[in-house]
């Protein structure tokens, strides 16, 4: 089995950066034969800016271009998909978005038809999202933000795909002994991870 855990962040001494690398050491300590790939796109300096090239291959008129070919590759390569990102504005962080711009494509993740209709080509991706915010759940139930960003992120961009949503975390202050409440439960879902995975190659 193989995750491929995809964060953008430019600190690498941020919670972002840490909820990541907890979730990669436990899957591989519940499984040391998971591999984990942990793929920051702002160190590696994906360029999230939609390009003429992307319309292009929105309209199917060309392929991909080559570094969203290979962000394909990297995501085809693995069984689940978990992006770990801080909250903005009640969303994910423009370079994210842009990735999931670009590299979710026409004829890769879903398939538009002449006739209209879509496709859903991403069925075998199991996807968890892990979000890391400062407000209160209180202030996410309140306005409902939470409600805004199930149905942005979970119903709008996956379930288009058709990814099943394996899991959906909100890291948030409101618990005690935060930011350690928030690397435990990055633990747990770096175990539950693996179990899933040795659940489904057993
Ligand atoms: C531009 C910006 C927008 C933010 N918007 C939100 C928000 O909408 N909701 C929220 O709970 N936290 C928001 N925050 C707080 C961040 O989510 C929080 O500081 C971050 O997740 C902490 O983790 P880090 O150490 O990995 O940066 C925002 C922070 C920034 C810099």
């Amino acid at each position: 089995m193989r995750t491929l855990i995809v964060l953008s962040h430019p600190d690498e001494n941020s919670l972002t950066h840490a909820v990541a690398g907890r979730i990669a050491e436990a899957v591989k300590a519940t499984d040391p034969t998971h591999d984990v790939e942990v793929a920051d796109i702002a160190k590696e300096g994906f360029d999230p800016r939609w390009s003429e090239a992307d319309i292009a291959a929105f309209r199917k008129e060309a392929a991909p271009p080559a570094d969203v070919l290979a962000e394909q590759a990297r995501i085809d390569r693995a069984d689940t998909l978990v992006l770990v990102f801080p909250i903005y504005w009640w969303s994910m962080p423009g370079q994210l978005k842009g990735w999931i711009d670009r590299v979710f494509t026409n004829g890769w993740a879903y398939d538009e038809g002449a006739d209209g209709k879509v496709s859903k080509l991403l069925g075998r991706l199991g996807v968890r999202l892990v979000a890391i915010g400062a407000a209160d759940e209180d202030l996410y139930q309140r306005r409902d933000y939470a409600g805004a960003m199930r149905t942005q992120m979970d119903v709008g961009i996956f379930d288009y795909c058709g990814a099943p949503l394996l899991g959906s975390d909100r890291l948030l202050p409101g618990a005690a002994l935060y930011p350690q409440s928030a690397l435990d439960r990055a633990g747990e879902i770096g175990r539950e991870i693996a179990a899933a995975g040795r659940s489904v190659a057993a």
